[in-house]
Formats: C-alpha cells, sequence, structure tokens
C-alpha cells in the first residue's frame, strides 16, 4: 500500500480523503469522510460502549491508523465521555507527510479547542506512549494486525481496514476471532462494513452481532458485542 499512489479528493460533506487508484479504494467514505468516522466510530462505537459501561477507563484498538481522522476525532470526543481513554492504533503502511497535508485537516480542525492540532497530533512518533491530555494516551504502532500480539485486553476495536475486495485476508475469521479474543467481556467490535461473510465470521468468533443502519450512502454497518 505504501508503494501506491494516492490523492486527496473531496467527499460529500466537503471534507478531503485519500484515494488509492490501483485499488480502487478510498480511505473513508465517498458520502463524507468526516461524517462516516464520526457516526461510525465516534457514535456507534466509543459513546456507545461509553454509555453502557461503568469502567472508568477505556481501551480503545484501531485497525488502520491510515490519515488519523479516526484517532483525532477520538482524542477530541475523550473530554466528552468522561473516560480516560487509552488509545493504540495498528497501521501497516503509514501515510506520508505530503499526502496527510494535502487533506487539509489542520485548517478543518482549527476552531476546535484542543490542546494539540491535528498537524501535532500527526508528528506524535510511532512507538511511544503520548499522553497528550490528562484524559487522552495514544501508541501508534507500525506493524501488520496479524502480527500484533495485544499485552492487555480491550473495550473498543475499530476495525477500519480497507475494503474485503482489496484486501479480503484482514475479514477472515480467524482475525474476527483475535478480535474477540483481546477484548474485553462488554467489549465493542465496530465497522463500517456490512458484508454478510464478515457478519457470519463476528457470530462464528463468539460475538453478538448487531446491523445498525450505516452513515450517509450506506444502507448497514456492523457492531459486535463480547457478550
Ligand atoms: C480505511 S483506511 C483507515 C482509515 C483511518 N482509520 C483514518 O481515520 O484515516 C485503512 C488503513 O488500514 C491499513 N491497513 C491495511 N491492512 C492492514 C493490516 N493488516 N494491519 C494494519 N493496518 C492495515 C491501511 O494501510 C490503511 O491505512
Amino acid at each position: 500500500m505504501q508503494r501506491f499512489n494516492k490523492i486527496a479528493i473531496t467527499t460529500e460533506d466537503g471534507t478531503s480523503t485519500l484515494y488509492i487508484e490501483e485499488l480502487k479504494e478510498l480511505y473513508h467514505s465517498r458520502n463524507g469522510a468526516l461524517t462516516e468516522s464520526e457516526f461510525v466510530y465516534i457514535n456507534k462505537g466509543l459513546k456507545y460502549w461509553s454509555k453502557a459501561s461503568s469502567v472508568a477507563k477505556c481501551r480503545v484498538l484501531e485497525i488502520g491508523y491510515g490519515t488519523g481522522l479516526v484517532a483525532f476525532l477520538t482524542y477530541l470526543n475523550s473530554s466528552k465521555i468522561k473516560k480516560k481513554i487509552d488509545y493504540t492504533s495498528l497501521e501497516a503502511y503509514p501515510v506520508s507527510t505530503r499526502n496527510l497535508e494535502e487533506l487539509n485537516y489542520n485548517q478543518l480542525f482549527k476552531e476546535k479547542d484542543s490542546t494539540q492540532s491535528f498537524e501535532e497530533f500527526s508528528k506524535l512518533k510511532w512507538e511511544l506512549n503520548h499522553q497528550i491530555a490528562p484524559n487522552f494516551s495514544i501508541t501508534k504502532k507500525e506493524i501488520l494486525f496479524e502480527k500484533f500480539i495485544a499485552s492487555d485486553l480491550y473495550d473498543i476495536i475499530f476495525y477500519d481496514a480497507f475494503g474485503a475486495h482489496a484486501q479480503p485476508e484482514i475479514w477472515a475469521p480467524d482475525l474476527l476471532k483475535k478480535c474477540f479474543d483481546i477484548l474485553n467481556p462488554g467489549g465493542v467490535w465496530v465497522s463500517y462494513c456490512a458484508k454478510g461473510s464478515v457478519r457470519r465470521g463476528l457470530k462464528i468468533s463468539g460475538f453478538e452481532v448487531q446491523r445498525l443502519p450505516g452513515p450517509p450512502g450506506k444502507r448497514e454497518m456492523l457492531r459486535g458485542i463480547k457478550t
């Protein structure tokens, strides 16, 4: 993926994302990069878990750091949900600084009341834990999810890899079972994906699966609960 040429495009809600021509794959929905990220991961993932859980600390694992949009939105929401968030994001093929600048996310978030700008957030060093606010720490790891060994359990998994046509291996039952195994009881797996084979893979892995209405332009999305 690193070797592929990426271009910035504007999506329906006016925010930008990256497009990989060779794979015909986008980093976010064409119907709205920001809208999709907030809808799927913040509202149906983070806020859902936070309402259902009395635990004060939330460990989030993201598969696919990509542009950092979902990670940054989680940081912005961390003060609102009144939980401490320990965020780990895995990325096999980090996006270049040039591509990140083309997205203009620094401008998009410039009015937000945050201690870190998007640009500063993007420049946080990989493999180190950064406590960037009293209630938010992040570790970005350059690694394939397939090779990642979790040293502790998570409360939420944001499963944000590319689509199954581009990356069938990441949606296979063995990796969905890996997700189940590294979640705490009550843990939540969430993704934009709505494929029947993924839904079945989640069920076989032990998840209680919920088909939810999707973000604009998508009929459905999936959420799995480890009961
Ligand atoms: C849909 S994009 C993620 C978008 C991201 N969450 C964001 O907010 O920009 C998918 C990302 O998953 C990464 N990826 C693909 N396969 C992976 C794997 N096996 N392990 C870790 N990351 C992977 C890709 O390089 C890409 O950056």
